[in-house]
């Protein structure tokens, strides 16, 4: 049920709940988190209720949540950015709700209404607008999450619900910031498989990759790059990102097929690759094709694409024991004007020619 006339309250925290702000300039990634949060209930009678923005607080959560046994959770990832006069910018946020209502259809969660959680966030982030990095390369990342909180364990759908966005200022994600990250590519696990939940952006999907990407890090690789699951051989996505490859003149990514996250970054840099008349191509791409590139010369660039990651660049792929190095190992020139562009949109500092952001306050 959609409870259009969802009424949003709030309760700010008194000075002793307010926290002391991070060092912006050693803030890593989603370790400190903001003064309030906002927290929204579903059940089958009352559809959403009790919305609130509140302290920020641990939950008490009866130990038979069903989201403990079955994993029915969903979340997603956007940035509030700093810009001119201070003015706090979202970017692109109801595309990130929109996609969570998709993840939600697929997990068999309550769809909630997009219009009044983004009218929720932007309240949030008004009233913790403190807590926006100002630092270039620092900013304010948003967590909004849903879990399942009935108290059963028969293996069906849960009846109640939790909503609740969190905040975090964060700096890169990656240690190696805008510098090339190596990159595993995965020839013995599986991330997705076609009509699994590959898309859908739920917990179970990052915990089943936490395997390879442990055996990626002890070999010294920051990610995989992970292949399909039917033939093995063509490149799906990277843990943390989507990806891109530069072969001659074409800028190629694979195509959305059902097991990779359709991802707001991948979507805006083929809209600004499209702008620049890049030649842009969505196709299965094999992994093998992607060393032949190499071995002619014609793999330029590879890099990631994702809210926390940003523009990443690779600098190196494993295959199978063979290594090679892409571009020297250096970001590549069109994953440097992605990020500039990308970045100077979401500050504010250019135009936004397809009305990406959103104003807060
Ligand atoms: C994001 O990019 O927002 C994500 O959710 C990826 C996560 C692994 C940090």
């Amino acid at each position: 049920m959609l409870n259009k006339e969802l009424e949003i309250t709030l309760r700010k925290a008194d000075e002793k709940q307010r926290k002391p702000k991070p060092d912006q300039n050693s803030l890593g990634f989603g370790k400190y988190f903001t003064d309030h949060m906002f927290v929204m209930q579903w059940n089958r009678e009352k559809g959403w209720h009790e919305a609130e923005i509140c302290p920020y607080h641990p939950f008490s959560l009866d130990p038979a949540a069903m989201v403990f046994h079955y994993g029915q959770e969903i979340f997603e990832g956007l940035k509030a950015y700093r810009g001119p006069d201070n003015q706090i910018l979202l970017f692109r946020p109801l595309d990130n709700l929109n996609r969570m209502n998709k993840s939600a259809l697929r997990m068999c969660m309550p769809p909630f209404p997009s219009d009044t959680v983004l009218k929720a966030m932007k309240a949030l982030v008004y009233l913790d607008r403190d807590w926006v990095p100002a630092n270039e390369g620092a900013t304010l990342y948003l967590r909004p999450t849903m879990i399942a909180t009935e108290p059963a364990i028969g293996l069906r759908t849960s009846e109640e619900y939790l909503f609740f966005i969190i905040m975090s200022p964060v700096g890169a994600y990656y240690a190696e910031g805008f510098n090339p990250v190596r990159i595993y590519v995965e020839d013995t696990y599986i991330r997705a498989v076609p009509g699994g939940v590959g898309e859908a952006k739920t917990g179970g999907n990052y915990a089943a990759s936490l395997r390879a990407q442990n055996e990626a890090k002890k070999k010294g690789y920051a990610q995989v790059l992970w292949l399909d699951a039917v033939e093995r051989k063509y490149v799906e996505e990277v843990g943390t990102s989507n990806i891109f490859f530069v072969i001659g003149d074409e800028l190629i990514t694979s195509p959305l097929t059902g097991s990779i996250l359709p991802g707001v970054t991948r979507d805006s840099v083929l809209q600004l690759a499209r702008d620049k008349g890049i030649k842009t191509v969505e196709r299965r791409l094999s992994i093998d094709e992607v060393y032949q590139a190499h071995d002619s010369g014609a793999l330029k660039e590879a890099f990631g694409t994702g809210t926390a990651a940003v523009i990443s660049p690779v600098g190196e792929l494993c295959y199978k024991d063979r290594v090679i190095g892409i571009n020297n190992g250096k970001p590549g020139e069109m994953a440097a004007m992605f990020f500039n562009e990308l970045q100077a949109i979401q500050r504010g500092q250019s135009e936004d020619r397809h009305n990406w952001l959103v104003r807060v306050g």
